[in-house]
């Protein structure tokens, strides 16, 4: 066999035995006492934005697509949840102490107005995350009220 075909071959072979690595698409539990949303009650079109835009990979809320089956494909996206969510979890709120929540806050408008977040390969599978510069506007508002509100009381 040509040493071209046999290359190929072994490429072939890896990427079907990589499939069955897996890796791991449970969700921690989520304590509503301390979430985000329980915590500081947005308004319905506040949550829903940063729902659909940021809680796949901030939060215990993941929702996994399809492709997240496809190796290795899964361990870049999975990458993306584990980062994500160690910098910033909406899930662990309550633990957040007032000054590290203010400025989660100030770090959380900063993305949005900057564009970094979501992010663009993020916004490609998932239309539905995509901010308009009013929905921006809006989000930004609220998440600066939410942190003049924390910093008040500091
Ligand atoms: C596809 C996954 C993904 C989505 C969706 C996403 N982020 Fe992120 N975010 C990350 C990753 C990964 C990091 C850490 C690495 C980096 O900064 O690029 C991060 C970092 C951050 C940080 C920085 C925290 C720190 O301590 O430096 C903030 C704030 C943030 N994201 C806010 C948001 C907000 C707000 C949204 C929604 C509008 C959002 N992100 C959507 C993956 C995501």
């Amino acid at each position: 066999m040509k040493r071209s075909r046999l290359i190929i071959l072994a490429i072939l072979a890896a990427l079907v035995i990589i499939q069955f690595i897996g890796v791991d698409k449970t969700n921690p539990p989520v304590e509503a006492s301390k979430e985000f949303m329980t915590l500081t009650n947005p308004p319905a079109e506040i949550a829903s934005m940063l729902k659909a835009s940021c809680y796949d990979c901030h939060s215990h809320e993941t929702v996994y697509p399809w492709y997240f089956n496809v190796a290795p494909l899964n361990f870049w996206l999975k990458g993306h949840v584990r980062n994500g969510v160690k910098r910033l979890n909406y899930s662990a709120w309550g633990d957040y102490e007032p000054k590290k929540a203010a400025h989660k806050l100030e770090e959380c408008y900063e993305m949005i107005e900057e564009n970094h977040m979501p992010p663009k390969s993020y916004k490609w599978m998932h239309p539905e995350a995509k901010l308009s510069e009013a929905d921006k506007a809006a989000l930004i508002a609220w998440l600066k009220e939410q942190e003049a509100a924390i910093r008040a009381k500091l």
